[in-house]
């Protein structure tokens, strides 16, 4: 399959670049900065970006490329730092900035262009750089300035190198798309076929020929990655082949459950399994306050019960697969070996249970959508007919309401949080919001404060309403709802739930605050 290859000098952008490519209609790969040629020359990779990264290329022990990788004949773009890079391995020279350039730039091209074939002489661009080039080597040709003279963009179009000092992977580069598109197809050559659906056929192939007439379990927790995961094995094998197993902690939204297995079942498959271990989970909450206990006992929790259940249903064997919703960026994050971005703030993936390592270790574990990002994951999820509610749902934290409920978590309490959480959600989608918010819910707090309620005193729980904007969960804005949403959602709440006469507004932004309040 014709792919990219972007190597990751550490740049925020990194995945940006890789979807921007795939958007584009090719493949595209994420390996360290540090990617050895001969990884490289595999024939299927058409072409390589460079992506900028934090680092000077003046800084002692800054990351390098593999000189080697000049030497393949493939085309290479190098941006910001990539192109600062290629630049001093061809003889050039870079120097520090006085200042940081950071923002909107105008570039005037200079001649003829291949990365800017098609486009206006003059063009808008976004920087964020503090170093820039001083000599230019001689291998390059000067494509495009800034208006103080900064060079912008550089060619050489025999070896088909290219370097951009701006931006083309983000939207605040107008014409960053056309500038890609140039590369990948005036240079490289690229032909452009790769979409969902060409993705969604191969890992169809691939899911039958790995499995061949062997079983297959997939644990579906009613989020978006499992529940295509299923979609996808589903489609692939005979119903027989799959099972699928739920197991309902107690800790869900209202009707959740309910709501997963409904799903579950419009696939098709034969083997449908539903535990429902709620109490069990309330009984070993029964006293926990340290919201890390409460993930860990979770966690053993959901194993526990997860291999008494495939004992149970005779699915224990070293020959059965387990199938599981990793995605691309959780690759990234765990640092296997994807990109150097291996540092994360918290891991919550199930990269580690036993089952998955030993499932990974005997070559039995299949992460279908592993090479895929979220926004490709729902747009596949929408074609294999999961429900455009199911594909849209904000994500869930694996130990549910347990983490939204500060203190200790009881029967009673839950049945506080949900009812209220029910109320917000439904608020937000009268208000037609949910689909503008990353993650919006309902946290119990471990107060009781005094109200008034017809003539009475009360002395009550508060509830606090979390919503966030982001794009990864790794950062957040708080949510600027109209205020008559708020004040509508709080009157019902109090009037709605009880046990609850106060609702307080959480407008922390993430840092310093976190997503969940636990
Ligand atoms: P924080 O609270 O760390 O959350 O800002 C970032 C994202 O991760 C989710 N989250 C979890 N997901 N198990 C999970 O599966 C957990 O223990 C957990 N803690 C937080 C959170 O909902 C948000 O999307």
């Amino acid at each position: 399959m014709e792919t990219i290859a972007i190597l990751d000098f550490g740049s925020q952008y990194t995945q940006l670049i890789a979807r921007r490519v795939r958007e584009l209609g090719v493949f595209s790969r994420i390996y360290p900065h540090d990617a050895r040629a001969a990884t490289l020359a595999d024939p299927e990779i058409q072409g390589i970006i460079l992506s900028g990264g934090p680092r000077s290329v003046l800084e002692a022990g800054a990351p390098m490329l593999d000189p080697g990788v000049l030497g393949l004949g493939k085309p290479i773009l190098g941006i910001c730092y990539g192109m600062q890079l290629l630049n001093r391995l061809c003889d050039g020279t870079v120097v520090s900035a006085t200042q940081r350039e950071y923002g909107r730039a105008t570039v005037e091209v200079e001649g003829e262009s291949t990365l800017f074939e098609r486009l206006d002489s003059r063009q808008e661009v976004w920087m964020s750089h503090g170093d820039r080039l001083e000599q230019v080597s001689r291998d390059f040709a000067i494509a495009a300035r800034t208006h103080d003279g900064v060079v912008a963009a550089i060619e050489d179009t025999s070896r088909r190198i290219f370097g951009v000092q701006f931006h083309p992977e983000v939207t605040h580069t107008p014409n960053g798309r056309a500038i890609l598109g140039n590369f990948l197809f005036a240079a490289c050559r690229c032909s452009g076929q790769w979409t969902v659906d060409s993705h969604r056929e191969r890992a169809i192939a691939a899911i039958r020929e790995t499995v061949g007439d062997r079983r297959v379990l997939v644990l579906v927790s009613g989020g978006v990655d499992s529940s295509v995961t299923a979609a996808l094995l589903a489609r692939a094998l005979p119903p027989e082949q799959v099972y699928a197993l739920h197991v309902d902690s107690g800790l869900m939204r209202r009707g959740e459950s309910a709501q997963v297995m409904q799903e579950l079942s419009a696939l098709g498959l034969a083997h449908l399994a539903f535990v429902d271990a709620s109490e069990r989970f309330l009984g070993l909450l029964a006293g926990v306050t340290d919201p890390e206990a409460k993930r860990r006992i979770l966690g053993d929790a959901f194993i526990a019960v997860q291999e008494a259940e495939t004992a149970r249903l005779g699915l224990d064997g070293a020959d059965v697969f387990l199938a599981q919703g990793t995605l691309y960026t959780d690759l990234i994050e765990s640092g296997l070996g994807v990109g150097q971005q291996a540092v994360t703030i918290k891991t919550h993936h199930n990269v580690g249970t036993p089952l998955v390592r030993a499932k990974r270790e005997a070559g039995r574990l299949l992460e279908p959508n592993a090479e895929i990002f979220k926004d490709e994951v729902r747009e596949l999820g929408l074609r294999l007919g999961l429900s455009p509610e199911l594909i849209g749902r904000h994500p869930f934290p694996g130990p549910g309401l347990a983490i939204r409920i500060l203190g200790e978590v009881t029967a009673d309490r839950l049945e506080i949080l949900r009812h209220a959480d029910e109320v917000f959600l439904q608020e937000i989608r009268q208000a037609g919001l949910y689909d503008r918010i990353w993650q919006a819910f309902a946290v119990l707090l471990p107060v009781q404060s005094v109200g008034v309620m017809g003539d009475a005193r009360t002395y009550e729980h508060v509830v606090a309403l979390r919503a966030v904007e982001s794009t990864d969960g790794m950062t957040a804005d708080v949510h600027a709802f109209p205020w008559a949403v708020l004040t509508r959602t709080a009157a019902r709440i109090a009037n709605e739930v009880a046990g609850v006469n106060r609702v307080v507004y959480d407008i922390t932004s993430k840092p310093p605050a976190t997503i969940e309040w636990e």
